[in-house]
């Protein structure tokens, strides 16, 4: 609730989910649709959206579906003004949407798959959070989610590019909530290890049934959306309780 305005009914609630077509997105939209908010659905796979959308049970003129490549320039913008268009406000905004190719030392890495890491998983959720702390601030409050990722803290080795962008996202929601918190805008991380979606390649040194299910950081995702006015949950680690990594 915003100190400074009466909160809208929960229906006139409305969040942003980005990449939210399959894997953790599609679980941040089921989960919020069932907490009554309106969602606009975001990515570049019409079909999966629309499977969310189906799943979600809402109405269409409750789940905006917009098609946007989120590595380009002017996609933040383009999204944010359709949404607004539409609803008028942003409660929640969740940036989802994440891509990092396989394993690849940075010496190797294509320079443009290079660039794509740093502007989906850095640059993206930057310009949109900029946007949604815009409105929100004039609305009196709200709440910005960026999943990051454990490769953040775990460094791995073929990963650099990827954990540096999301250590960078980790970085600006600590600086951006020390920015915005008197503007009633609650800003968090959720730092997950490795969870069972299509993300994750197929390798028999992995034992999927021990990953984080994208339900289980939804979960996370509803604790920062559904926390008490006056406290932030500014970062949420959640690690599997049993290593997935198989010893060999
Ligand atoms: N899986 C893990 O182990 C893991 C662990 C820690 C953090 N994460 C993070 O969690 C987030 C979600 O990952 P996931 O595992 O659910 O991945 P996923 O199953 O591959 O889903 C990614 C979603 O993002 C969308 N997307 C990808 N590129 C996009 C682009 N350029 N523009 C707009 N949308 C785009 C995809 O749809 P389209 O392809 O149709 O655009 C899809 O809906 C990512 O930020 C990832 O870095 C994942």
């Amino acid at each position: 609730m915003s100190e400074r305005g009466a909160p809208p009914a929960a229906e006139k609630r409305v969040a942003l989910v980005t990449g939210a077509g399959r894997g953790i997105g599609r679980a941040i939209a089921l989960e919020l649709a069932a907490s009554d908010f309106s969602l606009c659905l975001v990515a570049r796979t019409r079909d999966q959206l629309e499977e969310t959308r189906a799943l979600t049970g809402l109405p269409k003129e409750r789940s905006l579906i917009v098609l946007a490549d989120l590595a380009t320039e002017d996609a933040p913008d383009c999204v944010m003004q359709t949404l607004l268009d539409c609803y008028g406000r942003i409660d929640v905004l969740v940036n989802n949407a994440g891509w990092a190719p396989p394993r690849t030392s940075t010496i190797k890495m294509r320079a443009e798959d290079l660039d794509r890491i740093l502007a989906l998983n850095l640059r993206a959720p930057i310009a949109l959070a900029r946007l949604a702390a815009l409105k929100m601030t004039e609305q009196g409050g709200g709440t910005i989610i960026n999943i990051a990722s454990s490769a953040a803290r775990k460094t791995p080795a073929g990963e650099a590019v990827y954990a540096a962008a999301k250590a960078g996202l980790i970085a600006f929601t600590r600086a951006a909530f020390q920015e915005l918190r008197p503007n009633g805008i609650k800003l968090s991380a959720i730092v997950p290890g490795l969870v069972d979606t299509s993300l994750i390649p197929h390798n028999k040194r992995l034992d999927r049934a021990m990953m984080l299910s994208p339900a289980e950081v939804a979960d996370a995702v509803m604790q920062v959306v559904n926390s008490p006015a006056h406290a932030c949950p500014v970062e949420i680690t959640l690690e599997p309780q049993f290593d997935p990594e198989r010893s060999r």
